[in-house]
């Protein structure tokens, strides 16, 4: 078992899989392009079924015209938190392979988009930035408006940033601002067959 960040998992894990976790107090401060790109390499460099990398990127820096249209693309009550971010990201994925006109699906583009995504909020945590998941994204808008292709499934957003004192918060998020906790792993890990129905 591993200890940090006040958790603790049951097997002997890297620390760095307690340390990620999900703020909502961020600074606002501007960061480079640069920086975003080391974030997107790093998932860029995940594995995917066949090598199809269908992952796709949407991305806007805090400060850049952008910015404004991509907050406005989040749910309400992720706005409220998520415009303090230093970068905002939709993750899409490419739901078919080979050419548009071969007409083959994919089953595993949003398996391997959230792989891309796990690597992300990883390489994030080594850079000093903290990456968010957020499914309250207004979906349909994001395809629209931001031009998306018919065949890709816009996925999640992310927020990205650095943390910041939780006293910014509302209060409703200043009350959930820490590390959440997991199931037992035996509920989640089965040895040889499905176990549980609920
Ligand atoms: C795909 C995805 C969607 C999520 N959607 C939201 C969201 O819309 N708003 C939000 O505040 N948090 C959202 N979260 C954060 C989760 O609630 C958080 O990851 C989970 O509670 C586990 O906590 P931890 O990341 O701090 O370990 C999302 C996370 C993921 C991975």
């Amino acid at each position: 078992m591993t200890k940090a960040n006040s958790r603790e998992s049951e097997y002997p894990i890297d620390p760095m899989f307690l340390d990620r976790w999900s703020p909502r107090a961020f600074t606002g401060e501007i960061i480079e392009e640069a920086q975003l790109l080391t974030l997107l390499d790093a998932a860029h460099w995940a594995p995917s079924s066949a090598n199809m990398q269908p992952w796709r990127f949407l991305y806007a820096l805090k400060g850049s015209e952008h910015w404004e249209e991509f907050v406005s693309l989040l749910v309400e009550a992720n706005q409220e938190w998520a415009k303090n971010a230093s970068a905002l990201i939709f993750v899409v994925s490419r739901s078919f392979n080979g050419a548009r006109s071969e007409g083959r699906s994919s089953y595993t583009h949003s398996f391997d988009a959230g792989t891309a995504w796990g690597h992300l909020a990883m390489q994030a945590r080594i850079s000093g930035f903290y990456a968010h998941g957020m499914g309250g994204i207004k979906h349909d808008e994001i395809k629209e408006k931001l031009e998306v292709p018919d065949g890709y499934r816009v996925e999640a957003g992310i927020a990205i940033g650095r943390i910041a004192d939780k006293s910014i918060l509302s209060e409703r998020n200043r009350e959930r601002e820490f590390p959440s906790q997991r199931k037992p792993l035996s509920e989640v890990a089965f040895n040889g067959h499905f176990i549980g129905n609920d």
